[in-house]
C-alpha cells in the first residue's frame, strides 16, 4: 500500500521519483485532506496528480464513510503510477475517470467541487525550458503579475487547481514549505487571499511528519472558493499516523486543540507576514532586527575546493607562501561548538582537514613566485577556467575578498543552526554566513554575542528561515538580516547601550 512504500533512500531509484516528483501521500494524511475537500457535499473529487491513488482510494473510503458515492475524477502523466493505483485497491471502474494528461499545460475543463493533491515537487532548476516558461505566462496570466523564476511546478500545479475550483468548492494541497517562505509567496499568497477563503493550514513537527526521509517540510492547505475572512485555524500535528487530524477535518476544523493536535485561530494578516508555515509571531518580538546592529554576507565560494582549499602540509608541499594563504573553515560539521579558536585549526590539520585557502589576487600569474605559478598551470591543466563559477572572474585564480567576520552564522545542516565566535581570525567558504557587527569594539561584540546565542533570537530563526525535513532551516543573508531580537534578548545581552550608541 502507498502509505507504506519504503522510499529508497538514495541513488538512482530515488533520483528517478524525485525527476517526476512522486512521493506517495501517506493514508492517513490523504483521508483528512480528502475528508475536507468532500465536507460540504461534493459530489466528484478530482486529483490532478493521480500517482499511485492515495486521494482516490481515500475518496471512496471517506464518501463511504459519509454514506455517499462519489465519481472519482483525476490526471496523471505517468502510466505506471496508474498501474500501481491498480495494484493499490482502486478498481479500473474507480479510475475510469483518471485521465493520462498534463494537468499543467493541457488542463481538463472543469470546474471541479473537490480537489485535492499531493502535487510534483519539482524545483525551478529541474523544469525543462519551454514548460517553464509556458507556466511562468500561464501564472502571469492568472494572478496578473509576474510569478518569480523559482517558483517550482507544485505552485503553478495550485495556481492551475484554484482557477479550475468551482463556487463553493473545496480545495485539499500538500505542499512543501517554501510555498510559503519562497520568494515568490508575498505575490501568490496576496492573490490567494483576496480571492479564495484560507479555512485553515496544517503543519508538522518533524517526528509527524508524512514523508519520513524526505527533506521537506511539509505544509497542508485548506482552502474553499469563498468570500475571504479575516482569520485561518492554524494547526500543528504532533503525532504521525494518528487519527486525530482526520477527525479535526471531518467536524469542521474547530479551532480548539485535541490530543496530537495544536490549533490556533490566527489573524491572516499576520500570519501572511509571518509565513503560514511558521508558528504566530507576537508582538513583543517585532521590533529589533539584526540588521540594525550588523550586516550579513554569505561565506566564500571557490568554485573549486578541491584546489583552493588545502591542507597546511599540501600547501606547504606545494611551497605556497604563507602570503598567499589565509585561514579558512570550510564544513559547518568542522566547527563542533560556538568558537571557533587557535586550536581547532590544529585539530582540523591533525585529522587531515584542509585550513588554507589560497587567495591570490589579481595580478599577472608571471607576477607570482614560481611555485605559485606552477599550481596555476595545474588549474588550468585541470580545466578550472571553464568552470561556471571560476568563468567569471579575471583572472580566473582570483579569490573572492572577504574581511575576517568576528561572528560566523552555520546557517544549514542537520545540526541545529548557530552563531559561532570567531576567535581564530578564519574566513569561512559557504557553509557559513558572515556577519559583521556594526561596532567591533570587545565589549560591543560581546554583548551582540550574547544577544545572538539567545534561545529566543535562535528560536526567532524559524521567522526568517526556509525550513526542511527533519527541522533543519537555511537562513540567507537578507533573511538573516531581518531576524528578530526579542525584548528579553535585548535586556539580558545588554543590548541598549549599544543601541544607543548606534541611533536605533
Ligand atoms: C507527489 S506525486 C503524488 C501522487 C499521489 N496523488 C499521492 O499523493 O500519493 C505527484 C504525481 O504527479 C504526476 N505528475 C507530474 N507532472 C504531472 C503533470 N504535468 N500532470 C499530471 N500529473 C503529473 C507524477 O507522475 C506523480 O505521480
Amino acid at each position: 500500500m502507498a502509505s507504506r512504500r519504503k522510499l529508497p533512500s538514495s541513488g538512482p531509484a530515488r533520483e528517478a521519483l524525485r525527476a517526476k516528483g512522486q512521493f506517495w501521500t501517506p493514508d492517513w494524511v490523504a483521508e483528512a485532506m480528502v475528508a475536507y475537500a468532500l465536507g460540504h457535499g461534493a459530489q466528484s473529487l478530482f486529483d490532478p496528480a493521480v500517482g499511485a491513488g492515495a486521494f482516490l482510494r481515500a475518496g471512496v473510503k471517506v464518501a463511504a464513510e459519509m454514506g455517499r458515492r462519489i465519481r472519482l475524477l483525476g490526471t496523471e502523466i505517468d502510466p505506471d503510477a496508474l498501474l500501481q493505483a491498480e495494484q493499490t485497491g482502486l478498481s479500473q471502474k474507480d479510475l475510469a475517470g483518471v485521465q493520462l494528461r498534463d494537468f499543467l499545460l493541457d488542463p481538463p475543463p472543469g470546474p471541479f467541487p473537490a480537489i485535492a493533491a499531493n502535487p510534483p515537487y519539482i524545483r525551478h532548476h529541474r523544469l525543462a525550458p519551454d514548460v517553464k516558461a509556458k507556466a511562468k505566462a500561464f501564472a502571469a496570466r492568472l494572478i496578473q503579475r509576474p510569478i518569480d523564476g523559482r517558483a517550482g511546478l507544485h505552485i503553478y500545479f495550485l495556481l492551475r487547481a484554484l482557477e479550475l475550483l468551482q463556487h463553493g468548492g473545496r480545495l485539499a494541497f500538500i505542499m512543501p514549505a517554501d510555498t510559503c517562505e519562497g520568494v515568490f509567496a508575498p505575490a501568490l499568497w496576496e492573490w490567494i487571499s483576496r480571492h479564495y477563503r484560507l479555512d485553515a493550514v496544517v503543519t508538522f513537527d518533524p517526528a509527524a511528519t508524512p514523508f519520513p526521509g524526505v527533506d521537506t517540510n511539509p505544509v497542508i492547505f485548506l482552502i474553499s472558493k469563498e468570500p475571504p475572512r479575516p482569520s485561518v485555524a492554524w494547526a500543528r500535528c504532533l503525532a504521525g499516523d494518528s487519527a486525530s487530524l482526520k477527525r479535526w477535518a471531518l467536524s469542521g476544523l474547530p479551532r480548539v486543540s485535541s490530543p496530537g493536535l495544536e490549533v490556533v485561530s490566527r489573524d491572516l494578516a499576520e500570519a501572511l507576514s509571518t509565513g503560514l508555515s511558521r508558528t504566530p509571531q507576537h508582538d513583543g518580538q517585532r521590533g529589533l532586527a539584526l540588521a540594525d546592529v550588523a550586516t550579513a554576507l554569505r561565506g566564500i565560494a571557490t568554485g573549486a575546493n578541491q584546489f583552493f582549499f588545502l591542507t597546511a602540509r599540501r600547501a606547504a608541499e606545494l611551497g605556497i607562501p604563507e602570503e598567499f594563504l589565509r585561514p579558512a573553515i570550510g564544513r559547518t560539521r568542522d566547527v563542533p561548538g560556538d568558537v571557533i579558536a587557535d586550536d581547532l585549526l590544529q585539530k582540523l590539520e591533525a585529522q587531515g582537514r584542509p585550513t588554507r585557502l589560497l587567495s591570490l589576487d589579481g595580478r599577472p600569474a608571471r607576477a607570482f613566485p614560481k611555485t605559485v605559478q606552477s599550481y596555476i598551470e595545474q588549474g588550468v591543466r585541470m580545466g578550472l577556467p571553464e568552470r561556471p563559477l571560476i568563468a567569471g572572474r579575471r583572472p580566473w585564480y582570483r579569490m573572492e575578498s572577504r574581511r575576517v567576520p568576528p561572528i560566523l552564522f552555520a546557517y544549514l545542516g542537520r545540526r541545529n543552526a548557530r552563531f559561532v565566535l570567531n576567535k581564530a581570525g578564519v574566513v569561512p567558504l559557504t557553509g557559513f554566513l558572515c556577519v559583521y557587527p556594526r561596532q567591533e569594539d570587545a565589549e560591543s561584540l560581546q554583548r551582540l554575542w550574547r544577544a545572538l546565542t539567545h534561545p529566543t533570537t535562535l528560536r526567532n530563526l524559524s521567522l526568517v528561515g526556509k525550513s526542511y525535513g527533519s527541522g533543519a532551516i537555511k537562513v540567507e543573508p537578507r533573511a538573516l538580516e531581518r531576524l528578530p531580537f526579542s525584548l528579553e534578548a535585548v535586556s539580558e545581552a545588554g543590548l541598549q547601550p549599544l543601541l544607543l550608541s548606534l541611533g536605533v
